[in-house]
């Protein structure tokens, strides 16, 4: 299948030029300076939080982790932040650590250790170095030397050896109302975040234009995902997930982590599930596509799905509970498999019955951030109290009503799954569905549109649109 070179070149020039700095450093200076003081705050409320559950600290240290190798390798597992770590520098790599100390400027500890098998990883040209009081260490263990008394320091990091290196007090760990509170905090979003987030989803962009020609030209999904790392300017280990790229049947399979290299058969239908980041905040974003030669019903739903998803972004305001919004969308979906011929009740009779779940076997979304499904999502306050999924509904990641500043994604989908078929062709309830007219959209596998969506005052920010149509 050719890719024509020149047009991908073009693409790269593009994409270098916006990324990653398509707007002034000037500006994100002044945001990341303006989200470190906000961090500071919530620092000294978790900590309030945790003193009040019995577990007073002085500070905290959140540690980015420490390289692993494989089981009887000297291969390293690719390495990833801790977030709690993220939130405050984008440095990638093990074993640098950030110290809060409230009323004290934030602290910095940057291990580049001087390794002639590998050489530290390139700086990143971020504010963090100006902003926080930064100490460029050789050795891990280096930065115990700097932190002055530790021994009522919380340890917040994902490997106690760190906090053992660097003389922390393993006992008491900081409590879970600590990490707890921190994670209620980092559910709303600082400007900085969010600029990040605007940025994750312009890198995203060029991926997603590579894919629409892929789909046109029906390359592999083995073909499209290069392209879409090509133009994304991105390696496989920094996208936010595994890139999601299925055609036809495949597209039913929610987290499908192959790649066939051949030439789809037919190529009706490609789903694409694929995101990209900036200083570590992620963007989430699916798009599916149907041919002209794809079955008449199935291009119905997709077009009507793609009404549903605008609807359900659309809906997003402060306040708005977002269980209710899930709720809304598997309506949404009900009325889809009645317009095309697969329910042989009606819609609120399916909705009574529980008989959409097979077709949307997912929650409408999930909160977004450093992580792609971030925390606290399901917290209705600092202090810990959380609200489960409602039982008809529980995989919904996402119970807390929503906020002002929180990101979440707006992602329904209706989807072909055989297991779920066959146990409801088997089942009590076989007699709702007209099993014919599902034979035939089975082969599209299935349909997902997921944009990311700011809670502004008045309503919602779709920050994927402006640049993923
Ligand atoms: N890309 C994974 C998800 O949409 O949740
Ligand atoms: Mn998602
Ligand atoms: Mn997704």
């Amino acid at each position: 299948m050719a890719r024509g070179t020149t047009g991908n070149n073009a693409r790269r020039v593009e994409i270098a030029t916006l990324w990653p700095m398509a707007r002034p450093q000037e500006s994100l200076t002044h945001l990341y300076g303006e989200h470190i003081a906000i961090l500071c705050r919530q620092v000294e409320q978790a900590l309030q939080v945790s003193a009040a559950a019995g577990a007073t600290f002085d500070g905290v240290v959140f540690h980015s982790g420490c390289e692993t190798t494989y089981p009887a390798d000297d291969q390293t597992v690719p390495f990833r932040p801790l977030p709690h770590f993220a939130r405050w520098a984008p440095l990638d790599g093990p074993d640098h650590c950030v110290l809060i100390r409230p009323g004290e400027t934030p602290r910095l500890f940057e291990t580049r250790v001087d390794d002639y098998w590998t050489a530290p990883a390139a700086r990143p040209a971020h504010p963090c170095f100006d902003v926080l009081e930064c100490e460029t260490l050789a050795r891990a263990a280096a930065a115990a030397d700097h932190m002055g008394e530790v021994a009522r320091l919380a340890f917040v990091g994902p490997e106690p050896r760190a906090a053992a290196r660097l003389g922390l007090p393993l006992s008491p760990l900081p409590s879970a109302s600590l990490v707890t509170a921190l994670d209620w905090y980092r559910a709303e979003k600082t400007a900085y975040e969010v600029e990040c987030l605007r940025r994750a989803a312009e890198r995203a962009a060029g991926g997603h234009r590579a894919a629409v020609t892929g789909f046109r030209e029906r390359q592999s999904e083995y073909a499209i995902h290069l392209a879409y790392l090509q133009a994304c300017d991105a390696l496989e280990c920094e996208t936010p997930y595994p890139n999601i790229i299925a055609w036809d049947e495949r597209a039913a399979v929610l987290h499908y982590p192959h790649k066939s290299r051949t030439a789809p058969d037919p190529g009706n239908v490609l789903l694409i599930d694929a995101g990209a980041t900036a200083w570590g905040y992620a963007c989430d974003v699916t798009r599916t596509y149907a041919a002209e030669e794809a079955p008449a019903a199935f291009r119905a739903a997709l077009a009507q799905m793609a009404r549903l998803q605008r609807e359900l972004v659309a809906a997003v305001r402060p306040g708005l509970s977002f269980v209710e919004l899930h709720e809304r969308a598997v309506a949404g979906v009900a009325a889809i498999l009645a317009d095309v011929g697969a329910l042989r009740v009606s819609v609120d009779e399916a909705l009574e019955r529980g008989l959409v779940f097979a077709f949307l076997p997912h929650g409408l979304g999930h909160h977004l951030g450093l992580q792609v499904h971030d925390v606290g999502g399901q917290l209705v306050s600092a202090k810990g109290e959380y609200r489960p999924p409602p039982e008809a509904h529980p995989y919904l990641r996402t119970t807390r009503d929503l906020a002002v500043g929180q990101v979440v994604t707006i992602e329904p989908g209706l989807y072909f799954i055989e297991t779920l078929l066959d146990r409801l062709r088997t089942g009590p309830d076989a007699a709702a569905f007209d099993w014919e007219q599902i034979a035939q959209l089975q082969p599209c596998g299935g349909i997902r549109i997921e944009d990311d969506v700011l809670v502004t005052p008045d309503g919602g920010e779709d920050l994927t649109r402006p640049w993923i149509p």
